[in-house]
């Protein structure tokens, strides 16, 4: 049974009121009766609840935590970001899954998600624990037709996503950006983002944004567990990663079709600089050239940081190049 058949079945019964009848589903889908039996003993099997009535026909009454690329797709309402899934229960990193698919011609809003990552990558050579069943470990391909030096910009757009989705869906929580791209909850780390691109000066190949979000995280590993955080830690309950995931989309979706049209980010400024928790906070700049401090004012329209210095004047950082510190820790 092909991912997408199962996934409109289960599409078909999520998005009905009441009871969907077999034979509803058959017709809209043009399948069989013994197809859609047999998907339903799949969905069941893999922790669905779909009450199963004789002449009335199917209802989903619940499901747990599920993350699957039927889930994903038969909840994903975009026109092209993450509308072909790839889903591994377990792999090394989904951003070398994607640059992989990338090679092999995959097209551009393909998306890579895992359940477990045995070498997840992190910025500047770092790890990423990504421990199985509890957090979002994700790769969006893209083909953007602009310069190279545009492809920092889509962090950003990634990062405010992220953002945006966090905030709206858990209206509560502190939610905020530390420059360039980390996203904090209750001022720890929620989400990282690594983005990797293949590119030659002037010509873009392919883009790869990883983002990895702590979820349903109970603990950390100690080296990390004075600065991260999970949304379920925030939160105080389980927390649905395919919904996190589906709204990001469609959230990069939106964004990204601005952001083509206009080459820049000159009308994400005020998003990204709402949440930007270094915004009127010291910042120290560990630039190759000398380390230096500042204070941080926000974004530009090419989304790098402008920092005020004591002596009056202004610089602009761009990520990739130099590290930002605040001066009291991690934020
Ligand atoms: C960071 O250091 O803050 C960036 C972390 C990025 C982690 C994500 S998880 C999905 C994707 N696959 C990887 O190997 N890394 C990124």
């Amino acid at each position: 049974m092909a991912v997408s058949t199962k996934a409109e079945i289960l599409r078909a019964i999520r998005n009905s009121s009441d009871y969907i009848s077999g034979q509803e589903i058959c017709d809209k889908l043009g399948v069989s009766r013994t197809a859609v039996w047999k998907v339903i003993k799949q969905l069941q099997a893999e922790g669905y609840d779909i009450e199963a009535v004789t002449n009335k026909g199917y209802r989903l009454l619940s499901y747990p935590d599920i993350l699957s690329g039927s889930e994903l797709m038969s909840r994903l309402n975009t026109k092209w970001a993450g509308q072909r899934v790839y889903f591994h229960k377990e792999t090394e990193s989904t951003n070398d899954d994607a640059k992989y698919l990338a090679e092999e011609g995959m097209e551009h809003g393909s998306l890579v998600v895992a359940d477990h990552q045995t070498a997840g990558k992190g910025r500047r050579g770092r790890e990423w624990v990504s421990p199985p069943g509890e957090a979002i470990y994700m790769s969006l391909l893209l083909r953007p037709d602009f310069a190279p030096d545009r492809a920092p910009m889509l962090t950003l757009l990634m990062a405010i996503s992220v953002a945006e989705v966090i905030s709206g869906l858990y209206k509560d929580l502190k939610v905020n950006i530390k420059w360039p791209n980390d996203i904090l909850v209750q001022d720890r780390k929620v989400c990282g983002i690594l983005t990797e691109m293949s590119a030659e000066p002037d010509y873009i190949h392919n883009v790869v944004i990883g983002v990895g979000i702590n979820v349903n995280q109970k603990t950390f590993p100690p080296e990390v567990e004075e600065i991260a955080t999970s949304l379920r830690l925030c939160q105080g309950e389980m927390i649905d990663r395919a919904q996190i995931i589906v709204a990001v989309m469609e959230y990069f979706e939106y964004y990204y079709g601005i952001f083509a049209e206009r080459g820049d980010v000159s009308d994400f400024v005020h998003i990204y600089d709402s949440y930007l928790i270094n915004r009127g906070r010291e910042v120290r700049v560990l630039d190759p050239k000398g380390e230096f401090t500042g204070m941080a004012e926000g974004i530009n329209d090419k989304g790098e940081l402008i920092v005020d210095l004591p002596d009056g004047s202004a610089v602009t950082v761009a990520s990739g190049e130099v590290s930002v510190r605040g001066i009291y820790g991690y934020v």
